[in-house]
């Protein structure tokens, strides 16, 4: 897809649809399309009983340069209106744009919108995973004009590259989310890094076979793959920009497929276990363009890959496991794999990189979902001011989290009879948290902060601004925190 700002009036514009978004005081907003325009909108609009509410649009036929045009509302006070909702809006008008099958459109941009934000939500909401479709039935967008007033080219300019890099990063992660698991397992995961090191002069891999992760002594991280046929993979990628003074750590969960292993999920829970290296992919989404937007600060990406499978060398409930920091867990759960994989990548994080700051991302737990729904991701911290960054770089975003507790009461629940952990709780309830304390085990006192994105991380239906699948999300959180940082 081709984007351009134009600066012409707004009549002036040469296109197949136009898209023009108004609020409740439509009738004067379109005022700016000349009289003969505006009275065939209002006939059409009021016909249709159109009040300029969010999601409502009407569409009309002009004689104009641009042969038709959508009208969309949106709701209330743009000023109030969070990246989020304002996302959620063009995304929705960007569906119907779809319905026209239109390929070429202006979009009209509203004062106080970030042009970044309007850009994300054109090519979000356009991207489609068809490579295993016989046939490629969608039309695909091909130009969109962006209409920018003359004073703000150069602003709207860099919105639009920063827009654009920070879509394409997360289009990649959505891409290996989408791939079968067959497909995407740990060595092709591995190369996926090897190729991103590989095109950037500025990031390096390091890559840990086997041999040198049992020598690294992460045992929690080799119990979770000994059942499977596909080796493990420990991927460490490096970004240092000349003068940088401090060192981030971002960690992705990287089970390529979660079968629960010998405490084997029903099959209806199994159906999306592919995602279960959302965390991994978002990571390397991040590295995909992090020489090309502006992170002055350096950063480590830290995946350990593997498979959870069930099999005659599996992991047993009842076995125990020594990770890479000394702790010992008794695996009550084999299916609770991510939080022992994780608890050595953050002793490695800890140990061998010491940062100023440690991130990670996991589709951790089922009961992350029941607490917060498909939208949201549980954040949880060590450190308030590490909390405080993410909370505002994912607003800026519009990827949304909520702020969870890590109570030492709640502790209790993961002490083991016979080992130092058990890796899952006691109790019935509050299985996020529970799952977080025992993360927290690892870390010490570095600056931590813990994403459960179970939930937005994967569509399990069409959305506005992702179709079924992979949503790429933490990308945009992750290069904005950077960005800010
Ligand atoms: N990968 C799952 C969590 C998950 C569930 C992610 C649904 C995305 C959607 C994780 O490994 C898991 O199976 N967790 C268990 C933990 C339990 C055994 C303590 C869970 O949530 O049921
Ligand atoms: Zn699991
Ligand atoms: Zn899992």
């Amino acid at each position: 897809m081709q984007l351009t700002i134009s600066t012409k009036p707004i009549n002036k514009i040469n296109t197949d649809l136009l898209v023009l978004f108004v609020t409740e005081s439509w009738e004067k907003e379109i005022s700016i399309l000349g009289a003969e325009v505006s009275k065939k909108v209002v006939t059409v609009a009021k016909a249709e009983d159109f009040k300029g509410k969010s999601k409502e649009t009407v569409v009309v036929d002009t004689d104009t340069g641009y042969k038709r045009l959508l009208v969309a509302g949106i709701s209330g006070d743009t000023k109030e209106a969070t990246v989020f909702d304002l996302q959620q809006t063009i995304a929705t008008a960007m569906g119907v744009v779809k319905g026209t099958k239109r390929k070429d459109i202006a979009v009209s941009i509203r004062p106080a919108w970030s042009i970044q934000a309007v850009v994300e939500a054109i090519l979000l909401s356009t991207y489609t995973f068809n490579k295993y479709k016989s046939k490629n039935e969608d039309k695909a967008i091909e130009k969109v004009i962006i209409l920018a007033p003359d004073a703000q080219r150069t602003k709207f300019q860099k919105g639009i590259e920063a827009g654009i890099n920070f879509s394409q990063a997360t289009m990649f992660a959505r891409d290996l989310v989408n791939e079968p698991a067959e497909v995407m397992n740990p060595t092709v995961l591995a190369q996926t890094a090897k190729d991103i090191a590989g095109k950037n002069k500025n990031i390096h891999l390091t890559l840990y076979e086997k041999k040198e992760i049992a020598k690294l002594g992460m045992n929690a991280f080799l119990g979770v793959s000994q059942g499977s046929d596909s080796p493990p993979k420990f991927i460490r990628l490096h970004y240092k920009p000349e003068g940088s003074r401090k060192k981030i750590v971002i960690v992705g969960k990287g089970i390529t497929f979660d079968t629960g292993g010998l405490s084997l999920k029903p099959g209806h829970s199994m159906e999306t276990m592919k995602c279960d290296m959302a965390g991994a992919a978002a990571v390397l989404g991040v590295f995909s363009v992090i020489s090309e937007i502006n992170v002055n600060v350096e950063v480590v990406g830290l995946i350990a890959a593997c498979e959870n499978m069930p099999s005659g060398k599996a992991l047993r409930p009842g076995d125990i496991l020594k990770a890479m920091n000394g702790k010992t867990i008794e695996v009550l759960n084999t299916d609770a794999e991510g939080r022992l994989t994780l608890a050595d990548v953050l002793s490695f994080a800890v140990l061998k990189e010491k940062p100023d700051g440690i991130i990670d991302l996991a589709t951790l737990t089922g009961a992350m979902m029941v607490a917060l729904g498909e939208d949201i991701t549980g954040l949880f911290g060590n450190d308030n001011r590490l909390i405080e960054l993410l909370k505002k770089a994912a607003n800026e975003a519009g990827e949304p989290v909520w702020h969870m507790p890590l109570p030492v009461t709640y502790l209790p629940l993961i002490k083991s009879n016979i080992a130092d952990l058990r890796n899952t709780s006691k109790g019935k309830y509050g299985g996020a948290i529970t799952a977080a304390l025992f993360l927290q085990e690892f870390v010490g006192k570095t600056p931590w902060v813990h994403l459960d994105i179970a939930g937005p991380a994967f569509a399990e239906k069409n959305t506005p601004l992702a179709p079924y699948g992979g949503t790429g999300f933490g990308v945009r959180l992750l290069l904005r925190l950077l960005t800010n940082y």
